[in-house]
């Protein structure tokens, strides 16, 4: 079966209290459950995890090769920051989705720049839960040989 490790970056574990004007009330939990149901409808297994640290971001991108397909990543703030993630993206022979619930390109100009988007296969930013959703089915088609980086 195929295996998708999917990272939630910082302060997603707050989803559902944080910023509910732009995020929406939608948690974490409901974010994984959706995740685990398209998962089990299209016959993959996941694997997911939230940190708040970049190194352990790159850790576990780092730690993916050989026993996952493909990353699904919110990296979040580090989007904007991390060359640390970028470069583990890179490094990587691993289809990799990056995936914003908000349209970050309709945000603060801070927001516009991605860092990790070059190394990744795709983004998909704005369509809330719907993001990680659609992030995951592109994450499949990836590893299928369509659309792969
Ligand atoms: C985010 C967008 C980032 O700019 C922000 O720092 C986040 C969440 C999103 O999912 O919309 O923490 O990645």
């Amino acid at each position: 079966m195929l295996k998708i490790l999917v990272i939630h970056g910082p302060n997603l574990n707050l989803l559902g209290t944080r910023e509910v004007d732009i995020y929406g009330k939608t948690t974490i939990k409901d974010i994984n459950k959706s995740l685990e149901k398209t998962a089990k409808e299209e016959n993959v297994e996941l694997e997911i995890e939230q940190t708040n640290h970049e190194g352990e971001i790159v850790s576990l991108i780092g730690g993916a090769k050989g026993k996952f397909d493909a990353i699904l990543i919110n990296p979040a703030a580090y989007t904007h920051t991390s060359v640390a993630i970028r470069d583990a993206v890179s490094a990587i022979d691993i289809p990799t989705v990056e995936v914003h619930l908000s349209n970050i390109y309709a945000r603060e100009e801070f927001r516009h720049t991605s860092l990790i988007a070059p190394a990744a296969a795709g983004q998909i930013s704005g369509f809330g839960l719907d993001s990680y959703i659609l992030g995951l089915k592109a994450a499949i088609s990836a590893i299928k040989g369509k659309n792969k980086k």
